[in-house]
């Protein structure tokens, strides 16, 4: 691959786990009672059929990792779990009153933040407070993100006794000049020992998050940090590509100098270099940022055309509905999104006063809907085929704009399909903001997306 492609195509772009990325959502927002409307549809479309996802944001970690970009509030006083988790059962039993019918549960993801920070009596109340209200259907998948140097033994059999099977770990990286940089002390020890002890207590997929074009990150340093995952053969690993967006308000990514980052090319090769190795230990690459061993339900539902994108990443399982509770959470009911508020004393005054606590959202247009269906394809199953419902002067404006792609060899295209080309994989971003009308309609005139490489 020449460096030539990659500097021409590392251009700020989105991530797409929703269409219309959120930059893009309409600035009217949604009316709550659109957004109800959109919920009640969706929930009456699927509960019964595959059932609906929830969405847990567990706000709390105990000490700041300066590159982090997901919401979250550092706070070392654990007296905030209780009444967090009463505000967000006071939201789930908002929606359980807005739906009426009793919801089937098929996916509950804990993300944060860090939701090993609350304790297990508190976890254990707040799963079986949403059971309250709810019940699971054939499939019932539980996952949640853990820290591993705030995962006890004790909270790994709580959350399995809930019924999860599936866990993941932040590790990042294992290098201590990294680690220092990036505020994230974390051994090699106290990973082995959370990886093992939930191999020990049942759990069936474990996945490693790792991300390269960290500061002062090199190839000595990945190769080492890879060799290690690999020891502890992990069933899934997430390489993400470090988001560097200290501009977005709330995101402390300031600790460390901007020339202590690898450079494009050098990002790059760090990639690459990591794929690599994944292969030659058995992993598979699963649509962008995620390897799978082939034993691993995401590598299956990859090769049965099952794979979903949503806000969380990859999925082997798809609802219609998913509903976002806790501060911040995007909740997505197929025809529209939602956010909730973004800060846990407004989010919890408005949950307070009865209200859905949504602060913004977007309900999607006939377009965005065919148009989310195309990109979904792409960052899932690498390919899409055009179908009819897309106006043909739109079908041939795209068409214009890959032109550039498929002359440099990324894409193929016929009258029936769109395929990204193995060279391609890297450029998936690229090639789908050449379907995104709306980031065409409307360039941004200030930075607002990550770097697509
Ligand atoms: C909510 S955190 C994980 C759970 C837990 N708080 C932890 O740190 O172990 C989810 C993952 O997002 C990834 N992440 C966070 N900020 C990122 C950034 N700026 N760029 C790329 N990945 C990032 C990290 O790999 C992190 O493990
Ligand atoms: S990486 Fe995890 S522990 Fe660190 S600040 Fe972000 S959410 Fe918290």
């Amino acid at each position: 691959m020449t460096n030539n492609l990659i500097q021409k195509y590392n251009i700020p772009g989105p991530r797409y786990t929703s269409y219309p990325t959120v930059p893009y959502w309409d600035k009217e927002g949604i009316a709550l009672k659109d957004w109800e409307h959109s919920t009640i549809k969706s929930f009456k479309e699927s509960n019964d059929s595959e059932g609906i996802s929830l969405y847990l944001h567990l706000p709390f970690c105990e000490s700041l990792c300066t590159f982090c970009a997901c919401h979250k509030r550092i706070t070392k006083r654990h007296s905030v779990e209780e009444p967090y988790i009463d505000t967000l059962l006071k939201e789930w039993d908002l929606y359980c009153d807005l739906l009426v019918d009793t919801p089937k549960i098929r996916e509950i993801h804990l993300g944060g933040g860090t939701p090993t920070f609350f304790s297990s009596e508190n976890l254990k109340k707040l799963i079986n407070g949403i059971f309250k209200r709810a019940e699971k259907i054939e499939g019932f998948e539980l996952s949640y993100e853990g820290h591993p140097n705030f995962s006890s033994e004790e909270q790994l059999q709580t959350l399995y006794d809930l019924g999860s099977r599936r866990n993941s770990f932040g590790i990042q990286d294992y290098d201590p000049v990294v680690q220092k940089a990036i505020h994230r002390i974390q051994s090699f020890e106290q990973v082995k020992r959370v990886t093992e002890l939930s191999r020990k207590i049942g759990y069936e997929s474990i996945s490693h998050d790792l991300i390269f074009g960290l500061p002062f990150q090199n190839e000595e340093s990945i190769r080492d940090t890879i060799s290690k995952t690999i020891e502890l053969k992990p069933d899934r690993i997430a390489y993400y590509s470090y988001a560097h967006v200290p501009w977005i308000k709330g995101v402390g990514q300031r600790g460390f100098d901007e020339k202590d980052l690898p450079k494009d090319d050098e990002k790059r090769y760090l990639y690459e270099l990591g794929k690599q190795l994944f292969f030659e230990n058995g992993y598979v690459e699963i649509g962008m940022d995620h390897f799978a061993l082939k034993t691993d339900s995401l590598y299956k539902a990859m090769e049965a055309k099952k794979l979903h994108r949503n806000f969380m990443g990859y999925t082997a399982g798809k609802t219609k509905l998913m509903i976002g509770l806790g501060m911040s959470s995007i909740s997505d009911s197929w025809y529209g999104f939602s956010q909730n508020e973004k800060s846990v004393e407004t989010y919890t005054e408005k949950v307070n006063q009865g209200i859905i606590p949504i602060f913004r959202g977007h309900l999607l247009t006939e377009n965005d809907l065919v148009i989310r269906k195309h990109i979904l394809n792409l960052m899932c199953n690498l390919e899409t085929e055009w179908n009819d419902s897309l106006p043909e002067v739109v079908k041939n404006d795209i068409i214009d704009r890959l032109q550039e792609i498929i002359d440099d060899g990324l894409v193929t295209i016929t009258d029936s399909k769109v395929t990204v080309k193995e060279e391609g994989r890297m450029f998936v971003r690229n090639i789908c903001m050449s379907f995104d009308l709306r980031l065409l309609e409307n360039q941004p005139d200030t930075r607002l997306f990550s770097m697509t490489i």
